[in-house]
């Protein structure tokens, strides 16, 4: 048996879709525990790209259960399309193959208005957030005025609610100037939403228990990185979940998932979507060009992603706050034909020079990199499959961030392509048996 949990070490988007769906050859059941449609993972299998934002990695497998855990809010809407979206694209998904929980909130339309109004209202302070209502319901869960699935089953209980709700939120669109909504509306939109989506839900906590006493093998799958943790990332310009690891077991109502064997994902270098501290960042031509090879635009909104080199303190800081076990690097090929090749190994801050992040979050805006410069490669790593083909001067760049980082390399993606893929299986097939 074995409980595997993949997450982000930086600032999201690290390439946890391609990783994802590579250990989910072996998993039975993979599992959201966090955020929402504001992930965006894109899986390249053959001819065919998926692009998903809710819709757990594993969909594109037969042999595997995706959950959505309580820990995901919902857009009833947007989970709709892209169900319709994957079907067109020949997947199956029926409710053998997808639980939702009873407990996720739902954002609704009111949560994107409100996304929209705030994010305009902070103007320079923007946080960047990709507007689709994230941060909104979870302001209302943690208010204790959300909706959740389960509310879809009980009408009377689903208008009770909403119209608490949005005595809230018409009160506060009043202040913004913004027209008043409807509850009625948003009621039958729901209750159209429902007769589709009440087939898929179900409990995920003891369905989770029941397959580990079955001896079968649970993936938990993480979105954005851990430096966008409400908690313990870049606050405030960061998202509304926990996305460390530990939120595996809040997020999925199964507790033992904290036994999980942690996979931190990490860039072979550093980006960033939205507002917010970017030690590393290369506002410049090596900036531009790890963004154009990179092919560094967001999934979910388009946007053009910062770029910059490594960034060993931030990516030490998550694997302190995950207990990160290893380290998968991805997209070590956009790094070939640089002549040199720099990684931040420490802070300069307050003058001392730190090796970890500084202890008030606040301070990451005040710290200058400190770089450690090493000598690029010019042969073509894409496609390798094994560490000792790589050029001598890559496998330098990758022992030197094993070193820094204090953590294992176990995997290497060197393109998009699920088969592109360095598995160390020296370090990884005694710690994850859901290796091939
Ligand atoms: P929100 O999650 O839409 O509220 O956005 C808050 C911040 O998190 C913004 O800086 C977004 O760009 C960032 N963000 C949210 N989801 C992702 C993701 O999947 N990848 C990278 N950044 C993300």
């Amino acid at each position: 048996m074995a409980l595997v949990t993949v997450i982000g070490t930086q600032w999201g988007d690290e390439g946890k879709g391609k990783i994802v769906d590579l250990l989910a050859e072996n998993a039975d059941c993979i599992v959201r525990f966090q955020g929402g449609n504001n992930a965006g993972h894109t899986l390249v299998i053959g001819e065919k790209v998926y692009k998903l934002n809710l819709l757990p990695s594993g969909i594109v497998r037969d042999n595997t259960v995706s959950y959505i855990g309580s820990g995901v809010v919902v857009d009833p809407t947007a989970l709709m399309n892209e169900i319709e979206n994957v079907t067109k694209h020949g997947l199956s998904v029926t409710p053998s193959k997808l639980v939702i929980s009873e407990s996720c909130h739902l954002i609704l339309p009111i949560h994107k208005i409100m996304d929209g109004a705030m994010e305009d209202a902070r103007g320079d302070q923007n946080i960047g957030t990709t507007r689709k209502g994230i941060g909104p319901a979870y302001e209302d869960k943690v208010a204790r005025r959300g909706i959740r699935m389960i509310d879809l089953k009980k009408p009377e209980i689903l208008k009770a609610r909403l119209t608490a709700m949005m005595a809230h939120h018409n009160a506060v669109l009043k202040g913004f100037n913004l027209p008043q909504i409807d509850v009625e509306t948003i009621y039958n939109d729901l209750l159209k939403a429902a007769d589709f989506l009440l087939p898929f839900i179900g409990s995920v906590g003891p369905a989770l228990d029941n397959a580990v006493k079955q001896n079968k093998n649970i993936l938990f799958e993480g979105a954005q990185g851990s430096l966008l943790d409400i908690d313990h990332g870049t606050y405030p310009f960061v998202t509304s979940s926990n996305t460390a690891a530990g939120q595996t077991g809040a997020g999925s109502g199964y507790g033992a998932a904290r036994k999980a064997h942690i996979i931190g994902l990490a860039k072979a270098y550093t980006t960033r979507v939205g507002t917010g501290a970017f030690p590393t960042e290369q506002d410049n031509d090596i900036g531009e060009h790890l963004g154009s090879v990179g092919h560094e635009f967001g999934t979910v909104t388009g946007r053009k992603r910062r770029c910059g080199w490594f960034d060993a303190p931030a990516v030490k800081h998550s694997c302190l706050v995950s207990d990160v076990d290893s380290i998968a690097l991805t997209k070590l090929d956009v790094l070939d034909g640089l002549e040199t090749i720099k990684i931040c190994t420490g802070y300069n801050f307050n003058g001392d020079v730190l090796d970890h992040a500084p202890c008030h979050i606040e301070d990451w805006e005040a710290v200058q990199p400190v770089y450690e410069t090493m000598d690029g490669w010019m042969e073509k790593t894409a496609g390798a499959k094994d560490f000792k083909s790589l050029p001598q001067k890559c496998q330098d760049y990758v022992n030197k961030l094993e070193q820094v980082i204090g953590k294992p390399i176990t995997i290497i993606s060197t393109s998009p392509e699920r088969n592109d893929t360095i598995l160390r299986r020296d370090f990884f097939a005694d710690t994850v048996n859901l290796a091939a």
